[in-house]
């Protein structure tokens, strides 16, 4: 059989028509119906412009980090204002490269050695603190302040000991842990900063982006996210040894810097003297970390490049549901604590947090699984007291105090959602069930 040759620009143009039929028919977000739909805690919220984007670059066929990796990476970090953004493929990888970074002996007497001490919160999520362990350090718990859910403040020098190292933290679903008090601690006491920026992008603390902060700071783009690619992630840092030394861990610990596919970007390839190496070993094959492959492909930024375009209406959109939810909850003050924030944060918020008082006369569980049979989804607090989950049990740490408010948090706070794909019409819905709920008990 012989095949006529298409005009690559005609088939394109063809393919891409059919993908925005396609998406105009089979992803258009439908009716919602009370009762019957489920209400997500978070999602993906796109149109034809990512399909656009990611049948394209499918049609390109570059596959691994290329062109639209490198758009990516240049747009992140100008919108976030940070000299660079390296792309990876996940949040959690994001949190392991910017903590494995900072043990690399490039760093002088700045390296974070095996043993030394890295204050975190036990309230969290897992892959905040996994690679803390990964490295073979040892994370120092504080316990979290029960209205703003980051850590309290005057735990810090009870945390302080010779072995303290770093700060590693996340900014608890979206709301801004206090930065002017951890940037101050961490100059005084000579400390590497790493935000966990993945459920706060958007975020700003006096009017600055967190993420900008800490030497470091990190960002997933799993679908629950503010972006999302589907699986994806960034470190970010505007330190340019940083930057050689994320991409070095991130790209299998290598110490050459050409982007895939390309060779000899330093003009002497075969001419470095590493290690104990021969003279003039290539480059390419040279390596000064004990690295991992972490990178992520051009279709995966490619759908990023297009939520890029999204994100300041998405910041909007949730923190007007935020906002509505936290006035509409006044009504039942008298059964939660509601979310705080510092005066000087902005939150992008992540989800809207909710804390049964003490002897409120109903239990987290019982409201939460009233919730999920009306069809509201709810989420914990992510892993609660980390240290009471079985992976953690046997591990190395230390705990600064009773960890009182991690706990309490643990027993009484779950969260709903505010992500841009909840609408009006769900939160009126969601208050109504809540209202029907609380009468049982006024
Ligand atoms: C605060 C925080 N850090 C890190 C992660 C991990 O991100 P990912 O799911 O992209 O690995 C998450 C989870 O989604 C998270 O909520």
């Amino acid at each position: 059989m012989k095949f006529e040759m298409k005009n690559k620009k005609d088939l394109r143009n063809k393919i891409l028509e059919l993908t925005k039929e396609y998406f105009d028919n089979h992803h258009s977000v439908s009716e919602f119906k009370p009762g019957e739909d489920y209400i997500p805690y978070a999602g993906r919220v796109y149109d034809f412009n990512e399909g656009k984007n990611l049948v394209d670059s499918a049609l390109e066929f570059w596959l691994t980090t290329g062109r639209y990796a490198k758009e990516f990476e240049l747009k992140f970090a100008k919108l976030l204002g940070v000299r660079s953004s390296m792309l990876t493929n996940s949040g959690s990888s994001a949190n392991l490269l910017a903590m494995s970074s900072l043990t690399s002996d490039k760093l002088g007497e700045k390296q974070v050695k095996r043993g030394d001490e890295v204050i975190a919160v036990a309230a969290g999520f897992p892959t905040t603190v996994n690679p803390i362990y990964q490295n073979n350090l040892v994370p120092v718990y504080c316990d979290i302040d029960l209205k703003t859910h980051n850590i309290c403040i005057d735990e810090l020098e009870k945390a302080k000991s010779k072995k303290t190292k770093a700060i590693f933290l996340a900014h608890t679903l979206g709301n801004p842990f206090d930065l002017d008090s951890i940037m101050e601690f961490a100059e005084q006491n000579d400390l590497w900063v790493i935000e966990d920026n993945c459920d706060a992008l958007g975020s700003t603390w006096n009017g600055k982006l967190t993420g900008t902060f800490g030497h470091l700071s990190t960002q997933s783009f799993y679908p629950p996210h503010h972006l999302t690619m589907g699986e994806g992630g960034v470190v970010s840092t505007s330190k340019p040894k940083l930057k050689k030394i994320v991409e070095s861990f991130r790209d299998w610990g290598r110490d050459c810097w050409c982007e895939s596919g390309q060779d000899n970007s330093c003009g002497k390839r075969f001419d470095w003297n590493l290690g104990n190496l021969p003279h003039g070993y290539d480059h390419k094959y040279m390596y000064s970390h004990i690295g991992y492959n972490l990178k992520a492909t051009d279709m995966q930024a490619a759908v990023g490049l297009a939520q890029l375009d999204k994100l300041s209406r998405f910041i909007d959109q949730r923190r007007k549901n935020h906002q509505k939810y936290y006035d509409a909850f006044k009504m039942f003050e008298d059964f939660f604590f509601l979310p705080e924030k510092n005066p000087k944060a902005k939150p992008s918020w992540f989800g809207f947090i909710i804390t049964l008082r003490e002897n409120t006369p109903f239990s987290r569980n019982s409201l939460v699984r009233y919730l999920e049979n009306k069809k509201i989804a709810t989420r914990m607090l992510f892993g609660g007291n980390l240290t009471y989950q079985p992976a953690y049990k046997n591990l190395n740490h230390r705990v600064v105090s009773k960890l009182e408010n991690t706990n309490y948090v643990m027993n009484n706070s779950f969260w709903i959602g505010v992500y841009p794909g909840i609408t009006s019409q769900m939160q009126d819905y969601t208050l109504e069930i809540f209202e029907k709920f609380i009468k049982k008990y006024k």
